[in-house]
């Protein structure tokens, strides 16, 4: 092989990340996420992970040829398996998707600021355990905020409670229930997400 050559594929190879991505239910971001990256020679959506065998997160992952597998409770408290799953296939950047398990120690500490989650609201309200799905919107409505949004945080130890890297605000509306909330968030979701893992990818952020 040409020396160029050679150096070339060493340094692509340096710049591709391999993202794995862990959902719990839905898997809409997940889903999106895959679908901004499809034709990124950079980025690859290598793998889709679920702690609940029912997550749609599988199926939607099947369909677009994500290899994807549910682990239950005992292998994400544990997390070696996990993670030697993560080094086994090269995973460079992890993002959870509505994650809803606790993320082990192990997995987090291999990988420092290259794992981030999305909470829907303005962290650091109504944020923390239990605080998920319709909960978060309900909780907005309740408290009569005038906005709210999503943030995009590192995991850390702590719920939600990883530096903040984005934010992105929507208006509440006084006739808002939970539902129409939810889709504005959502909209916001699936706008931003994969830009700012793009950006963190690509050292822009
Ligand atoms: C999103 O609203 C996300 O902010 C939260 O869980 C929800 C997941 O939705 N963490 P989906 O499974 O991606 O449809």
């Amino acid at each position: 092989m040409h020396i160029f050559h050679f150096f070339v594929q060493q340094n692509r190879g340096f710049m591709i990340n391999n993202l794995a991505i862990l959902a719990s239910g839905n898997g809409s971001n997940a889903e999106n996420i895959a679908q901004y990256f499809a034709n990124d020679p950079d980025v690859r959506v290598k793998l889709i992970l679920t702690n609940s065998q029912k997550a749609f997160a599988l199926q939607r992952a099947r369909k677009m040829g994500i290899p994807c597998a549910y682990f239950s409770k005992e292998f994400w408290q544990d997390g070696r398996v996990i993670l030697n799953l993560f080094h086994s296939m090269d995973i460079t950047f992890v993002v959870l998707a509505g994650f809803l398990a606790k993320v082990p120690d192990i997995i987090l500490q291999a990988y420092p600021q290259k794992m981030v989650n999305i909470h829907p609201s303005l962290l650091p309200l109504h944020g923390g355990k239990g605080m998920y799905g319709d909960r978060v919107h309900e909780d907005v409505l309740r408290c009569g905020d005038q906005e709210s949004g999503i943030t995009i945080h590192y995991t850390s130890e702590v719920y939600d409670a990883g530096q903040i890297v984005a934010q992105y605000k929507c208006e509440v509306k006084p006739d808002d229930t939970s539902e129409t909330l939810a889709t504005r968030v959502h909209a916001l979701e699936y706008e931003y997400y994969p830009k700012v893992i793009e950006g963190l990818l690509r050292g822009s952020l």
